[in-house]
């Protein structure tokens, strides 16, 4: 988008400010800020039911407007915000709008549908239903597989999770997280809640009122450095907490931790115990994970006689910092340690670890 301004007839300032904005092909780019600020505005423009009062919007280098309607908007599916669902046409009809406007035939169609449903998670048996007989977690699945209907490159989302309980909400996000990994689609999504933004998007653009564009950049670069104070309060407290939950546990410098190999004798456990600095050791056989000791329970046998117990400050290595910090607040310990499903021991998560993790 280059210099894109919206000025509505009859209203005093513009509701979206020139505006040049690059949306990567591909990739999920979350618009966030305050109501009225013109996110919907945006995309209206971008399929074009709303038509900008000066600038170009471009996509794969084509302005918009060479390109029938018909053929813009075949390549671009909208999840409009508050669901919008036909209510007095089916599930099934609702999932078909765009094919049926593309005349498919009825097989195609339904095996569409049927394909739909699946890949968003609504029963069979809702198909036949009436949008007022879902709830609303259910109508926007719909609502996301009525958008991907005719399998366009491109998806505008407004706010397609608003209308639905924290819960629901956070499943709703991770299928579309596992969705679009798969799915690879260019994804525009508004919505005003950081969390869900942060969550989502690959890259992340803070509107203030009027459609200024304040900033926009990945999550963790917006929460470690926004970039005035209106984005910095946007974002608001615990942008380091938030922070966490955007990088995993061996993206650290993790330590070797307080190991010793089960066929240590006692006094080599009592060396590594001082180097851990700890009061316990986890106990390895080679690079297996067996369990921990408690330092108090060594006394002077060797390690292989001792009953290593089940560890509960223990993380997957695909766990976030966020994840790691929460087992160790709650473990009673200042280190957690990486072991795979499978028992491969990986190292050590300590405070200090997480700290400079976030450290730029
Ligand atoms: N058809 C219209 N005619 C006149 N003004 C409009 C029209 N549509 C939107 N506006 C105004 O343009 C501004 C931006 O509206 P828009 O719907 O884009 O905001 P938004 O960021 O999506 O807000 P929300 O978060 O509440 O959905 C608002 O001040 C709104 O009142
Ligand atoms: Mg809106």
């Amino acid at each position: 988008m280059a210099g894109v301004t919206k000025t509505f007839p009859g209203s005093e300032g513009p509701a979206v400010a020139p505006l040049d904005l690059t949306i990567p092909a591909g990739e999920l780019t979350v618009l966030i800020g305050p109501s009225g600020c013109g996110k919907t505005t945006t995309l209206r423009m971008i399929n074009r039911l709303v038509e900008p009062t000066a600038g170009t919007i471009t996509i794969d280098g084509t302005d918009i407007r060479e390109r029938s309607l018909t053929e813009l908007r075949r390549g671009i599916g909208y999840v409009i915000q508050q669901i919008g669902l036909f209510p007095h046409r089916t599930i099934a009809q609702n999932i078909a709008t765009v094919p049926k406007l593309l005349g498919w035939d009825k097989r195609t169609t339904a095996a569409r549908v049927d394909e739909l449903a699946e890949l968003v998670g609504i029963e069979r048996e809702m198909l036949r239903r009436y949008p007022s007989e879902l709830s609303g977690g259910q109508q926007q699945r719909v609502g996301v597989a009525r958008a991907l209907a005719a399998d366009p490159p491109i998806l505008l989302m407004d706010e397609p999770f608003g209308a639905v309980d924290p819960i629901v909400r956070s499943r709703l996000q991770h299928e579309l997280l596992d969705l679009q990994s798969r799915m690879r689609k260019t994804i525009v999504l508004v919505t005003h809640d950081i969390d869900e933004a942060v969550a989502l998007g690959d890259r992340v653009a803070v509107l203030n009122v009027g459609g200024v564009l304040e900033q926009v950049a990945a999550p963790d670069d917006l929460l470690a450095e926004p970039a005035n104070e209106f984005v910095a309060a946007f974002l608001g407290a615990e942008r380091s907490i938030k922070r966490l939950a955007l990088s995993g546990v061996m993206s650290l410098h993790l330590d070797p931790g307080p190991v010793v190999d089960r066929r240590a004798s006692d006094a080599e456990a009592r060396q590594a115990l001082e180097r851990g600095g700890l009061d316990w050791l986890a106990v390895l056989d080679g690079d297996r994970f067996l369990g921990w000791v408690a330092a108090a329970d060594l006394d002077g046998r060797p390690i292989a006689d001792l009953q290593p117990e089940v560890l509960r400050a223990r993380v997957e290595p695909t766990a976030t910092l966020r994840e790691a910090l929460e087992v160790i607040l709650t473990s009673h310990t200042s280190t957690a340690l990486v072991v795979d499903a499978d028992g491969t021991y990986h190292g050590a998560v300590t405070l200090e670890a997480i700290r400079e993790g976030l450290a730029r």
